[in-house]
C-alpha cells in the first residue's frame, strides 16, 4: 500500500497519527512503522482527536483506519510506556481512562467505519479493529490479544466485541493462548469480513468505502443505529431511537430522491436529508 502514504493530511500526536479525506471518505493513519505502529498514549489522544475532526466534517461520510508501513495495522499499546505508565493497578486506571475515552469515540461513531488492516493487528490494535463497523484485512495479516503474554486483562468491551464477533469458544482459545491466526483462520471464524492481495486492498477498501459515501446517509445510520440496539441487552435496548431514525428516513428528501432515481434509471444523488 506504500503509494497510498504520499497524500498529505493534517497530523495529529507528531505525525503519529494522520487524517486526510478524499471524495468523501475520511482517513485516519496509524503512523509509528518503527514500532509496528505500537500505540502511545499520545497516539491514542491523537487518534481521539482525528476522529472527531471527521465526524463533524460534513462532507465525510465514512472513515477508514489503516497503518502505515505495510507491516501493521497497530501492533497493540506501546509496551515501552508501561513502566511509566501501567505498571500497577493505580498507574493503569488512569492509562485506561484516558485510552479508552478515544476508544468510545470509536465506539459510538455517527458514521460508518472500516479497518483496513495490513500485517499484525493485535492487542489494542484487535480492539481498535473490532470497534470498527467493517473489517477487510490483505491475506498475510495476523490476528492476536498477547494479553496472557503480558499478564494483563483485556478489558470488557474488548471481550464483549471478540466475543460477539467469533463467539465464547474461539473468545476463550484466543485469549488463552495469546495464538496469532492468519487471514483465513479469522475470516472463517467471523473476525473479519473480507480478505484480499496486499496489493489490491486499498483500491477494493476504498471501493467500498466509496460505495457507502455514495448511498444514503439517513439509511445506513438507521442501520449502524438499529444494529447497535441488536446487539444490546432487550433490557438497555432504545427502541424510539430505532422508530425516530426511521421516521426520518421516511420523510426525508432522499427517499424520495432514490424513489425518482430508480423510476428514471438514473443514479440518486443523496444529500444526508
Ligand atoms: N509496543 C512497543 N514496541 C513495539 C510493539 C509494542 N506493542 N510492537 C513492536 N514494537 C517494536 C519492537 O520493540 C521493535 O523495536 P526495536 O526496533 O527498537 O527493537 C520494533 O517495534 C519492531 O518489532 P519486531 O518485534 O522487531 O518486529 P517483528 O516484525 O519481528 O514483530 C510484532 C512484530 C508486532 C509481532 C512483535 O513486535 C510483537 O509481538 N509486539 C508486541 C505485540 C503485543 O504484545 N501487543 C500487545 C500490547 S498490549
Amino acid at each position: 500500500m506504500s503509494d497510498i502514504f504520499s497524500t498529505t493530511g493534517t497530523p495529529y500526536a507528531d505525525g503519529k497519527i494522520l487524517q486526510h479525506t478524499t471524495d468523501g471518505v475520511g482517513v485516519i493513519t496509524f503512523n509509528n512503522p518503527d514500532k509496528r505502529n505500537a500505540m502511545s498514549l499520545e497516539m491514542w489522544e491523537g487518534f481521539g482527536e482525528a476522529l472527531t475532526s471527521l465526524r463533524d466534517d460534513e462532507t465525510v461520510r465514512v472513515v477508514v483506519l489503516r497503518g502505515a508501513g505495510g507491516k501493521a495495522f497497530v501492533s497493540g499499546a506501546d509496551i515501552s510506556q508501561f513502566e511509566k505508565t501501567r505498571h500497577n493497578a493505580a498507574a493503569s486506571e488512569e492509562y485506561a481512562r484516558r485510552s479508552a475515552a478515544q476508544r468510545a469515540l470509536l465506539a459510538d461513531y455517527p458514521k460508518p467505519t472500516i479497518a483496513c488492516i495490513d500485517g499484525f493487528c493485535l492487542g489494542g490494535g484487535m480492539q481498535v479493529a473490532m470497534l470498527a463497523d467493517i473489517r477487510i484485512a490483505a491475506h498475510d495479516s495476523q490476528f492476536g490479544i498477547p494479553a496472557a503474554k503480558l499478564g494483563i486483562a483485556y478489558g470488557f468491551d474488548g471481550l464483549r466485541h471478540l466475543v460477539s464477533l467469533v463467539g465464547p469458544s474461539w473468545a476463550r482459545l484466543l485469549m488463552y493462548t495469546g495464538m496469532r491466526i492468519d487471514s483465513a483462520e479469522a475470516l472463517r471464524i467471523g473476525l473479519i469480513e473480507r480478505v484480499f492481495p496486499v496489493d489490491e486492498l486499498w483500491g477494493e477498501t476504498m471501493t467500498i468505502a466509496e460505495t457507502i459515501s455514495q448511498n444514503a446517509p439517513l439509511a445506513i445510520k438507521a442501520a449502524k443505529i438499529t444494529i447497535a440496539q441488536v446487539l444490546k441487552d432487550e433490557s438497555q435496548r432504545d427502541m424510539d431511537a430505532i422508530k425516530a431514525i426511521g421516521n426520518a428516513c421516511m420523510d426525508s428528501a432522499d427517499f424520495r430522491e432514490g424513489r425518482q432515481a430508480f423510476m428514471e434509471k438514473r443514479k440518486p444523488q443523496f444529500q444526508g436529508r
